[in-house]
């Protein structure tokens, strides 16, 4: 049996998956098993930023697994000291506290958590069209029903208000409130990026009434929109900012950046047993490293200019906008996504959808310009069909 064919037979089945078998990549590139090359703009959904096959992380892994892959966070450990000390100084938020986890949907859950624990309130407000993950919290924060209904009744006291919307934010927003989760550029949602307004508007409103603001940059983070963190773009300082993803160069990880209206976390009142392991914490700090020395940061900004405008270029009346921040890029379409993507798979490139009309490219922060060449060549002339 081939490896489809394997997988096909014992995975769970939640994954809708693509008929391809990739097993090696370096850079914005990655092969398949017959030795087909692609370029890809998937990023293993957002987590590739320094690229694929990254020596300076792989490295930091190889030396970490030699030293001390697991230690619990009851003892005191050198790479978690350093990634805390670090996360700290980057933090967009001025944060003086982090929490150390595996995944998106873990930081999350951390931040509706506490964001209860610190209010002692239990209402969250959150966003139509945001997505924050798939354990029952975020996913009650999460809005697309195919994802919340077949697991109703859901964690209580959510509810979603429009994105970009501070009329409606200030309506939702009560002495109720312990927490307002939102996204800086919605990704699943559609790559929509939030205004000044809005977002600051939301800091202003949750001082204002006590609330704690959870901010998600779990897509977002790590240089992907053409800053360390997208709350730099608008001098937005959540309380609580959770990331994940390219955090630790592909390696599971998550962390939220905790600020100083959190109040003092006892003992025991959450945590983790993967949370901070030598292992991923070695691999974080040599991909923030990575990140910082060759700026990537503003390398998103450069080519992200880049290839918008050329997509903005296209002549297709298959295109409905171009939007994004960054290496962040939507395509929303008037069409179906899905058969798009496949014929540009056919053609050697792997791009993501964002819903069910929007093309999303999260390549590689590393990626060539002609690459991205490449990449807008063929959106074109696969536009040229209707399918
Ligand atoms: C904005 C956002 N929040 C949360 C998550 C959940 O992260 P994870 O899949 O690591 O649990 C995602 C995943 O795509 C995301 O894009």
């Amino acid at each position: 049996m081939n490896i489809i064919d394997i997988e096909s037979k014992y995975t769970s089945g939640v994954s809708s998956k693509r008929p391809l078998a990739i097993v090696r990549g370096k850079g914005a590139h990655v092969w398949d098993d017959s030795g087909r090359e692609y370029i890809d703009c998937v990023g293993g959904q957002g987590t590739a930023n320094i690229g694929h096959g990254n020596a300076v992380v792989a490295d930091a892994i190889v030396e970490q697994a030699r030293t001390l892959i697991s230690l619990t966070e009851v003892f005191y450990n050198d790479k978690r000291a350093a990634v805390e000390e670090k996360l700290v100084q980057i933090s967009p938020n001025h944060a003086n506290r982090v929490y150390l986890c595996s995944s998106g949907t873990e930081a999350i859950e951390t931040g509706i958590k506490l964001a209860r624990y610190s209010t002692g309130r239990t209402g969250i407000v959150a966003f139509m069209r945001g997505f924050h993950g798939r354990t029952m919290g975020a996913l009650s924060a999460t809005w697309e029903p195919k994802y919340r209904e077949p697991f109703v009744p859901l964690v209580p006291d959510f509810s979603h208000a429009p994105y970009d919307n501070l009329d409606k934010a200030r309506e939702a927003i009560t002495d109720k409130t312990a927490g307002v989760i939102v996204e800086v550029v919605q990704g699943e949602g559609g790559v929509r990026p939030g205004s000044q307004e809005f977002l600051r508007g939301l800091q202003d409103l949750c001082r204002e009434r006590g609330a704690m603001l959870i901010v998600d940059e779990v897509q977002t983070g790590f240089c992907r929109t053409g800053k360390m963190f997208a709350s730099e773009h608008f001098g937005l300082e959540g309380d609580f900012v959770c990331v994940a993803k390219s955090i630790a160069g592909g390696l599971p990880m998550g962390a939220v950046m905790i600020g100083e209206r959190v109040k003092k976390l006892e003992p025991m009142i959450h945590g983790s047993t993967f949370g901070g392991n030598p292992l991923a914490c070695a691999a974080s700090i040599a991909a923030i490293g990575y990140m910082e020395q060759e700026n990537l940061a503003a390398r998103a900004t450069e080519l992200g200019a880049y290839m918008k405008g050329r997509l903005e270029r296209i002549e297709s009346p298959m295109i409905r906008e171009v939007r994004g921040l960054g290496l962040m890029i939507g395509v929303e379409l008037k069409q179906k996504v899905t058969p798009y993507l496949m014929a540009l798979m056919e053609r050697g490139v792997l791009a993501l959808p964002a819903g069910l009309n929007v093309l999303r490219l999260l390549p590689p922060l590393v990626i060539e310009k002609s690459d991205l060449d490449i990449v807008a060549d063929e959106i074109e002339y696969v536009l040229q069909e209707e399918k």
